[in-house]
């Protein structure tokens, strides 16, 4: 199993998560959108097949969000304009991988890859919308922190401070 950037001829056709807008966007927007560099896009590959089957993966794109909805979470005092954050757009994995720690492995790239983007660019942390309850569990064991009023999607934040203290 291999952590990449999408590639032409990856197979991604079989690729079912049970949320049908990410099954499409995979299928139909992912490869585009990373080579136009709207959002890039990392697959989670096993190899040994022809064409390389994609098992998992996630986007990442940068966005601004509202002071008020982090700022309980950042220490200091914080400018009133919207604060750069890292942005997971898109993340799963298929039906009939999960639960094995594909996910898990999955997240700990992306943030490494947060990290080293928050080296040469500013960013106050990761951010994402959480689907479900049950991603909601998934991203809390990861370190993420539920921001805002209780809503669907339930925004979610994790500081960068935190993550270069405690690593991917
Ligand atoms: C959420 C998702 C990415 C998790 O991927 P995964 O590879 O199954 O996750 P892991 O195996 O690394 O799970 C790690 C831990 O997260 C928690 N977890 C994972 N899936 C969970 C679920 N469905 N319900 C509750 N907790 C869950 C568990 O604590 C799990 O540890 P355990 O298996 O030892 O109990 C995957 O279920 C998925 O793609 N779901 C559909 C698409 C989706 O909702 N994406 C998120 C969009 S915001």
């Amino acid at each position: 199993m291999l952590i990449r950037p999408i590639a032409a001829g990856d197979d991604e056709g079989g690729f079912t998560c049970g949320v049908p807008t990410l099954d499409r966007y995979l299928a139909k927007h992912a490869r585009g959108n990373h080579d136009a560099g709207i959002a890039r896009c990392y697959v989670l590959v096993d190899e040994t097949a022809v064409p390389a089957r994609v098992s998992s993966y996630y986007t990442l794109t940068t966005r601004t969000v509202a002071p008020t909805m982090v700022a309980s979470l950042l220490p200091g005092r914080l400018p009133t304009y919207p604060l750069s954050v890292i942005y997971i757009g898109m993340f799963a994995v298929t039906n009939t991988e999960k639960r094995r720690g594909l996910g898990t492995t999955m997240m700990r790239d992306a943030l490494e890859r947060s990290l080293m983007a928050a080296d040469q660019v500013g960013a106050t942390g990761v951010f994402l919308d959480s689907l479900s309850d049950d991603s909601t569990t998934f991203y809390a064991r990861l370190g993420f922190v539920p921001v805002g009023e209780p809503m669907s999607p339930q925004p979610m934040f994790l500081p960068m401070a935190t993550l270069r203290q405690v690593g991917p």
